[in-house]
């Protein structure tokens, strides 16, 4: 039988984890069924506070004034962990099984993220795809792309190709030829970056778009705007994290047929 042991990390970035919901408290108790991913030491790594030890990104966390502050004892990657974080299992147990169900019913090929952070979705995407995507991703932080070619590494494959942009500024004059099936939009959540995202799928054709963190308020009008002026997109599927984790919450609409 395996010896299921989660990865050490050092004591100041374990004090970074709150304790009452980190992987380490539930050490015991993981989910048979999920057990190959918690213990994964890439994944641990990825959704940690220090991603593959990286500490020093150009946008790291934190908020208003104190992101112009250098701090060591702080998380690495801007807006980390919201798809899956060492800091909370129960939400990352969920948003694994739901994305789970939604790679299985969407069987996504040509798939766009704009909001790569530390590669978590590719590393998804490959555990549950195995070899029959691609991926482009796209974010702002360059160290992003140390991690997605960590993924790549891992799965011994070269199915995720980065791309370092400043979305609200960059996205119109991005050219690709790849037509994407499925966008996964995870970025920056705001109204001007949401709509360059959503002129791009427009414009790209795309026809299933899965937004994360609807239950921010500005993410859910635009979502409802997006749908009043594109009567051809219906709401197909609507996802819940736990109540007040901030992780999980997922709407999916799709082009008529
Ligand atoms: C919530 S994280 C993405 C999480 C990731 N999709 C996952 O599943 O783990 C949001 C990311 O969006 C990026 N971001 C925020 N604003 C951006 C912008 N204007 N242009 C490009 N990337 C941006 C941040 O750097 C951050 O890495």
């Amino acid at each position: 039988m395996t010896n299921y042991k989660l990865k050490t990390i050092s004591t100041t970035e374990k004090n970074l984890l709150n304790k009452q919901s980190s992987w380490y408290a539930y050490e015991q108790s993981i989910s048979e069924e999920y057990k190959e991913f918690f213990y994964d030491e890439l994944l641990f790594d990825l959704a940690r506070p220090w991603p593959l030890e990286i500490k020093d990104c150009k946008f790291f966390v934190g908020s208003g004034k104190d992101e112009e502050e250098k701090d060591d004892d702080r998380w690495a990657f801007r807006g980390h962990g919201g798809t899956i974080s060492v800091n909370d299992y129960p939400s990352s147990l969920k948003n694994i099984e739901n994305w789970e169900y939604i790679f299985n019913k969407y069987k996504p090929k040509s798939i766009l993220e704009t909001g790569t952070n530390s590669a978590i979705f590719g590393f998804l995407c490959y555990k549950f795809l195995g070899n029959d995507f691609e991926l482009t991703t796209i974010d702002c932080e360059p160290n992003s792309k140390i991690c997605v070619d960590k993924v790549n590494e891992y799965f011994n494959n070269d199915l995720i190709e980065f791309h370092e942009m400043n979305i609200p500024h960059d996205l119109k004059d991005f050219y690709i030829e790849t037509q994407f099936d499925f966008v996964f939009i995870d970025s920056g959540h705001d109204e001007e970056t949401l709509t360059a995202e959503l002129e791009f799928c427009i414009n790209e054709d795309i026809p299933i778009i899965a937004f994360d963190d609807y239950s921010l308020p500005q993410v859910d009008e635009m979502i409802k705007k997006f749908l009043t002026d594109n009567t051809n997109y219906q709401l197909v599927d609507v996802f819940n994290g736990i109540s007040g984790s901030g992780m999980g919450d997922i709407k999916i609409v799709k082009r008529d047929e």
